[in-house]
């Protein structure tokens, strides 16, 4: 080994033995963080974590530490909550406590705080608020959000029709993939911008490619050392700086959009997210205090895509593949279709009231596949007192989802998929405290409203226009996820979508 590397690896050394004494001196002087096992040096308890299956790591921790622990990721503490109680206990009763976002360093580098998903405090407050009220002024103007995600599925069935990827029995096996990509990313277009683009269009394809790009970077090994080292990593080579380039062209194309709605803008007739951002940024101009910048409405922006696009697009791909498992179950969302919606009405989601089975396996889809297994990280506020131990400022919290979407109790046979978990003895829809898939409480997911409307519109559109067939016998179809670590990642997989008569 050189010197070099082994000063370095020596001072890296010194400085985690510092970080962990300091940790641990924290938990003996002003109250204790909960128990965990015991961390190495430098790198924690990371050797202790499966991050491709995060829940095989945190279920036997909650066995033997209970349901709130601490573990290690790298030098940092990091307190997990398992299982309804504490989670709801944390989300809830301590919602302000929490209310600040964990940190990715990676993502802090090009966010600097701005925006409403990994923002904290004041800012995000009002990033917040104002997302909360112009999507809802948007769901009851003009032209209404239901109406672009019903155009968004209008035009998905009719790509796919097009496609050819369809025919009776020997057309080509189709991997819905890039499309289920692209309408959900186009819905966001369209509140965001006021318009989608064609699927071809190389506007949205350059996006997907972005999108596509960083998900990947952010899945990798170098970027897991990166958050953990941040200090010594940003100065290295590497794909961070990919990362960060991606996100600065995102950036670029929002601004590009934002000049064109200035030029064209009425203040009486908000069109768009947009358009509501620049009007308020008006309304504020004198505040020399205002969050309501250029900055902050890039970022804003861009987190909408971030949160509103993978998201969907995986629930919706991952849904179509349990849909092929389960033909028994899809046979009765055909026919409720046929019964509430008929063969010439576009669905809506007044329709959804009289569809409970099929709204059961959406929320059931939505439970199983259980998309965000450890939730966004939060991180504490100041010093929380939670339960009998004290949890300092800035520690990052994880809730897992899966404790509470995998609950025994509240869903018999958990690692069913079974709909009769959102359904009473006489087939009416039954809610569940424990179904949490947007998290709860005030970090919760800021568009639930918009995803439901999407999943519900666009597998309905779906079926009322085409049979699902697989190649396979649905018996060996395998629906074990990929990957599970901080997301859920269903196996590829293709299919024939067959026109219904
Ligand atoms: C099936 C689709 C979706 C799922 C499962 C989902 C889930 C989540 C979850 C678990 C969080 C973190 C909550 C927390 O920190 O406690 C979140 C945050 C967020 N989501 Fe979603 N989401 C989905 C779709 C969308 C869509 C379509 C939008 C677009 C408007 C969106 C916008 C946001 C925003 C802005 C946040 C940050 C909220 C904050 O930090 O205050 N999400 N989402
Ligand atoms: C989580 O892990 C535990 C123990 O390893 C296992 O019993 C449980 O079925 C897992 N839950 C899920 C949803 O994978
Ligand atoms: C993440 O990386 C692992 C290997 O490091 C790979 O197996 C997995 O497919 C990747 N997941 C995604 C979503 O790219
Ligand atoms: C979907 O099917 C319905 C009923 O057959 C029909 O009215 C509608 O035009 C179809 N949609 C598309 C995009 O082809």
């Amino acid at each position: 080994m050189e010197p070099s590397v082994v000063i370095a690896l020596g001072l890296v050394l010194c400085i985690s033995c510092l970080l962990l004494f300091s940790a641990w001196r924290k938990s003996h002087g002003k109250g204790q963080l909960p128990p965990g096992p015991t961390p190495f040096p430098v790198i924690g308890n990371m050797l202790q974590l499966d991050t491709k299956n995060i829940n095989n790591s945190f279920a036997p921790l909650a066995k033997t530490y209970g349901p709130v622990f601490t573990l290690y990721f790298g030098p940092e503490p990091v307190v997990v909550l398992h299982g309804y109680k504490a989670v709801k206990e944390a989300l809830i009763d301590h919602g302000e406590d929490f209310a600040a976002r964990g940190s990715f360093p990676i993502i802090d580098d090009f966010n600097k705080g701005l925006g409403i998903v990994f923002s904290s405090g004041e800012r995000w407050k009002q990033m917040r608020r104002f997302s909360l009220t112009t999507l809802r002024n948007l769901g009851m103007g003009k032209r209404s959000i239901e109406e672009r995600v019903q155009e968004e599925a209008k035009c998905l069935v009719e790509e796919l029709k097009k496609n050819k990827c369809f025919s009776h029995s020997l057309g080509q096996p189709y991997d819905p993939k890039f499309l289920l990509e692209c309408a959900p990313c186009n819905i966001i277009c369209s509140v965001i911008f006021q318009k989608r683009f064609e699927y071809h269009d190389q506007k949205i394809l350059h996006l997907l490619e972005i999108f596509d790009e960083n998900t990947e970077i952010l899945n990798s090994t170098w970027i897991q050392v990166y958050n953990l080292f941040p200090s010594i990593a940003r100065h290295l080579p590497g794909s961070h700086r990919k990362f960060l380039k991606n996100c600065q062209m995102l950036r670029d194309f929002i601004l590009e959009r934002v000049e064109e709605h200035q030029e064209t803008l009425d203040p009486d007739n908000p069109r768009d997210f947009i358009d509501y951002f620049l009007i308020k940024m008006e309304q504020e101009k004198q505040n020399p205090q205002s969050e309501f910048t250029m900055e902050n409405l890039a970022m804003m922006v861009s987190d909408l895509f971030i949160a509103g696009s993978d998201t969907t697009s995986t629930t919706l791909r991952y849904g179509l593949l349990y849909l092929l498992k389960h033909p028994e179950i899809t046979d009765k969302i055909h026919e409720e279709i046929d019964r509430v919606i008929g063969p010439n009405k576009n669905p809506c989601m007044k329709d959804r009231n009289s569809m409970p089975y099929t709204d059961a396996v959406v929320h059931e889809i939505q439970r199983h596949i259980d998309l965000i297994p450890s939730n966004v990280p939060h991180a504490a506020k100041q010093d929380t007192q939670f339960r009998q131990y004290v949890i300092p400022k800035g520690t990052t919290v994880l809730t897992s989802l899966t404790s509470v979407l995998y609950d025994e109790k509240a869903f018999p046979n958990a690692n069913q998929f079974d709909p009769g978990h959102f359904l009473d003895e006489s087939g009416n829809f039954k809610k569940s405290d424990y179904f949490m898939p947007f998290s709860i409480g005030k970090r919760s997911c800021a568009g639930e409203g918009l995803a439901r409307m999407e999943l519900f519109l666009v597998f309905t559109t779906i079926l009322q226009n085409f049979t699902l067939k697989p190649l396979i016998d649905p018996k060996d179809i395998d629906t074990t996820p990929i990957s599970s670590g901080f997301g859920s990642v269903p196996p590829p997989y293709k299919l024939h979508f067959l026109p219904s008569l």
